[in-house]
């Protein structure tokens, strides 16, 4: 059933609903994703609030459920692993719906107004990617800078559309397709009217524009949705405001969003609809070699310290977990076990290369939770070859099943909060894992890098390797051809 000691979704909107600032999201948007905690006013009256909400939601989803929470949870049909599979389009083909200019490119194209406050425009460059990240020349073999940029985290509703134009199996014939990609850009649509005074009507408007053109398709009528998909490039709470006063759109509860498969960088675990992708790095490989060259350079790299902290070190309040990790890793950086990398306002998000660095030369990583469950650090340090140290299970057990191992424990340690709290030492439970152990499982990080970046190729993807576009697309065509005509509810 469900898994209540990992608290209520709930709890991940509260800090999400309010007392928002220009600050927050610039640091939001920054290299690492530093997220902040906010303070509530009135803690207990949230703590109430949402253990009443949790037992209301937990009766509603035993009432209404007829199939057990945890085979939603663990029931996905695995990728297939051959990339010989794809070639031939055995999982189906995608049809692409042409969805009117103002949807997507229309949205890139005014990127200056993307948020209230700067430009977006230099970040979501490059089809995506970002400018190329000339500054990390020296750190890395010359023969790979060309595959890193300063890619933004909230972009891979950009990255997903044109991968998909591009995509093998896509089909131009509505007929043969087994899936329906709409093409919108729902963060970008909604970023700019999440902040200020927008009313509810301006952050929805979009999305149910989307739906009403989306609606009016002859194959929607066909399936009532369950065979369509769309990538939505903000975490799953932006998408489901509902009360006019709270943060967010209210796109995924509208009613037509309800079949359609989503495809976020933090899912709701509850929800069988929500599909968890990676968040974008700056790793973008163009060819099967640049993986390969790039996991030779992790796996051999002489790693000085045993683990690091990626974040901002202003602002947690004492007992915040985060300011705990961070007085840990200050007490043992003396020694050269623990290393910080403070990543305030937009330090880390351009032109630097002090985070990189530090992930290449830890063996650990520290990943606990910021304002929602994930952070896009996770895939920044796997992708350097770090292993992940995690504290909720939700940020990545949960999320990203297609894309990781599924033996949590090959690839990540995961240390009790509670203990941490109660004075375990970080390093004491590291430390206590042979350096064999420490090999295998960096192996294990490296081997998976693949699945979790998004390819820069010149047309297709990669020959021969599948990258986190491949599979999550793969996944999805499973998964429908598996509902067979309908979802089972
Ligand atoms: C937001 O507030 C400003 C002044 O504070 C006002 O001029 C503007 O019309 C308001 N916008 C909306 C959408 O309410
Ligand atoms: C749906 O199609 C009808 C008939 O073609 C058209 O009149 C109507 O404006 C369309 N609605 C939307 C939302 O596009
Ligand atoms: C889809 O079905 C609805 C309700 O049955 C109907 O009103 C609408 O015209 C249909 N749309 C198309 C494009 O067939
Ligand atoms: C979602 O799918 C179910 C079952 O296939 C169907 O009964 C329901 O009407 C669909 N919902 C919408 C909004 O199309
Ligand atoms: C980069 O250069 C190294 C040798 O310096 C070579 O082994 C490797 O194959 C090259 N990789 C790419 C992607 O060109
Ligand atoms: C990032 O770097 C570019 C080029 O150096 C510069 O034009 C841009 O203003 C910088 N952006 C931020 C947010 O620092
Ligand atoms: C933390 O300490 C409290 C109080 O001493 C104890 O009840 C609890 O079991 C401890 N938790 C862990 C995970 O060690």
């Amino acid at each position: 059933m469900l898994d209540i000691s990992e608290k209520s979704s709930l709890e991940a909107l509260q800090p999400l609903k309010k007392h928002k600032t220009p600050d927050l999201l610039e640091r939001k948007n920054s290299f690492n994703s530093i997220q902040p905690y906010l303070s509530l006013q009135h803690p207990r009256t949230w703590l109430i609030l949402s253990v009443f909400l949790l037992q209301i939601f937990l009766l509603l989803m035993a009432r209404s459920l007829p199939i057990s929470v945890s085979r939603r949870l663990h029931h996905f049909p695995s990728p297939s692993t051959s990339a010989a599979a794809d070639i031939q389009c055995k999982s189906g083909m995608v049809y692409v719906y042409p969805l009117p200019p103002v949807f997507n490119t229309e949205l890139l194209q005014k990127c200056n107004e993307l948020n209230p406050w700067v430009s977006r425009c230099d970040a979501f460059s490059n089809d995506g990617f970002g400018r190329k990240a000339t500054e990390l020349a020296g750190i890395m073999p010359e023969n790979l800078t060309r595959a890193w940029f300063w890619t933004d985290q909230f972009s891979s509703e950009i990255i997903y559309h044109n991968r998909i134009m591009n995509y093998r199996c896509r089909t131009t014939d509505p007929e043969s397709a087994t899936a329906f990609y709409i093409p919108f850009y729902a963060g970008l649509a909604v970023g700019k009217y999440l902040w200020k005074n927008y009313s509810a009507q301006d952050r929805d408007r979009h999305c149910q524009m989307m739906l009403g053109w989306v609606q009016n398709q002859t194959y929607w009528n066909r399936s009532n949705g369950w065979d369509h998909f769309i990538t939505m490039g903000r975490i799953t709470w932006d998408f489901r405001r509902s009360n006019d006063d709270d943060w967010g759109s209210s796109c995924i509860y509208l009613p037509l969003m309800r079949n359609i498969t989503r495809l976020l960088i933090e899912r709701n675990q509850w929800d069988y609809f929500d599909v968890g992708v990676p968040y974008p790095t700056g790793f973008h490989p163009s060819t099967h070699s640049d993986v390969s060259t790039w996991q030779d350079f992790a796996r051999t790299r002489y790693r000085s310290t045993l683990f690091c902290f990626a974040g901002a070190t202003r602002g947690f309040i004492k007992n915040d977990f985060r300011g705990l990790l961070l007085s840990q890793c200050y007490k043992e950086s003396g020694s050269g076990s623990c290393r910080v990398v403070d990543c305030g306002g937009s330090k880390c998000s351009n032109g630097s290369s002090a985070i990189l660095e530090t992930f290449l030369n830890s063996d650990f990583c520290l990943q606990p939770r910021g304002d929602s469950f994930t952070r896009r650090s996770i895939f920044d340090c796997m992708v350097a070859g770090s292993i992940p140290v995690f504290f909720w299970k939700r940020t990545a057990y949960y999320q990203y099943e297609w894309f990781l191992p599924s033996e949590p424990g090959s690839y990540s340690v995961f240390i009790d909060r509670n203990a941490v709290k109660n004075g375990t030492s970080i390093r004491g439970e590291l430390e206590k894992i042979s350096r064999e152990e420490v090999r295998k499982m960096r192996d294990k990080v490296i081997e998976y890098i693949p699945n979790i970046v998004y390819a820069k190729q010149p047309i297709e993807g990669l020959v021969g390797v599948r990258d986190a576009f491949d599979i999550a697309i793969d996944g999805v065509l499973r998964r429908i051809k598996e509902q067979e005509g309908g979802y089972k509810w």
